[in-house]
């Protein structure tokens, strides 16, 4: 058993990792600005703290009260749109706050992080599938801001014997039981498809692609998570620190909408659009790294599945936690 303070632990990813840890045995803290998160998403079980990643005094209470071994660093803005029109906003949160964070770590002698990356770092792709080694090229503030804090820790294991883990997560989607997405705005696909009412557009349908839709790799959020408890139980001897986390099978949006309709038994309605800025037109995943050395297998790899574990959850909040 472990004791870990989780950043960002009421957000849709965040809220998961909180989950699996506590069904595996270990004790956590959430630290959640409530801004993006959900009190609903909190855990039933485990302490709480209601503030900012920046407040150096409630992270020095918190690392002082509490006998924590390890932090889970999930909070973060994280819309890619958003962050180029204001990049001050997502350097400000994604890689100033998180120094506070790291700085209080050290101070407190906690040196071993989980740190939640994107396949944003990566850029317009020069090959598919993905591999770690793979320039990153980010082409926005929010893939950028997530680049320069993976590489602030690299630095910080060289001079301060910081042991760190880099999640690269490719598309997170699905839901399991009480915990599922909802963000406002919502803009990922896989919520959307789901919505009554709401008039679905299919950004761009001339990319270089089989059915002129852009491919992404979607990956289970409970997989994400399982792949969080391997990191922590291992932070000690790992010598790779950076692994992409996705299913290596790509799916276009027309086909996300198709296994959107098979399981809602019902077509969906969708009208073609422009392109969306910085979209590339393919990203897809070889987790060959995160299988090999960390034993993580996707458990819910199948689209259909993701779909229907997000429908579930819907149903059962169709206008998200409010409901
Ligand atoms: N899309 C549409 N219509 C919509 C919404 C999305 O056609 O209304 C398309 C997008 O153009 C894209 C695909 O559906 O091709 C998936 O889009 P999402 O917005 O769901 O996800 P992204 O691939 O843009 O972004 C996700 C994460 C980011 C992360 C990125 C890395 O949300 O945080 O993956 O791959 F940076």
């Amino acid at each position: 058993m472990k004791h870990v303070l989780v950043t960002g632990g009421a957000g849709y990813i965040g809220s998961v990792v909180c989950q699996t840890l506590l069904e595996r045995g270990h004790s956590i803290v959430v630290l959640d600005s409530l801004e993006e998160g959900h009190r609903q998403a909190l855990p039933p079980k485990g302490i709480f703290f209601q503030g900012d990643l920046g407040d150096e005094s409630l992270l020095k209470n918190i690392f002082k009260s509490y006998p924590l071994e390890a932090v889970l660093h999930l909070a973060a803005y994280c819309q890619v749109g958003e962050s180029v029109e204001d990049p001050e906003k997502y350097y400000g949160n994604n890689v100033s706050k998180g120094l506070v964070l790291l700085r209080n770590m050290r101070t407190f002698g906690i040196k071993k992080i989980v740190f939640s990356s994107t396949a944003a770092v990566y850029g317009e792709p020069l090959s598919t599938p993905i591999a770690e080694t793979h320039p990153t090229q980010p082409l926005n503030p929010y893939g950028h801001s997530k680049l320069i804090f993976e590489q602030v820790l690299d630095w910080y294991q060289k001079a301060y014997g910081f042991k760190y883990v880099t999640f690269r997560y490719f598309n997170a989607a699905g839901a399991i039981d009480r915990l599922g997405e909802d963000h406002h705005p919502e803009t990922h696909l896989t919520p959307l498809v789901l919505r009554e009412g709401v008039p679905l557009t299919v950004f761009g349908l001339d990319y270089p692609t089989p059915d002129g839709s852009c491919i992404r790799d979607y990956i289970h959020v409970r997989d994400l998570a399982l792949a969080h408890v391997l990191a922590l139980e291992r932070l000690d001897d790992l010598r790779e620190r950076i692994f992409n986390l996705g299913n290596g099978q790509g799916f276009s949006v027309l086909e996300v909408i198709e296994a959107a309709a098979q399981v809602r038994g019902r077509k969906i309605p969708f009208r073609p659009g422009e392109r969306r800025r910085g979209d590339p037109a393919v990203l897809v995943a070889s987790s060959a790294q995160a299988r090999k050395i960390l034993g993580w297998e996707p458990q819910y790899p199948d689209l259909k599945e993701i779909i229907a574990s997000a429908w579930r959850w819907h149903q059962k909040f169709p206008r998200g936690y409010e409901s």
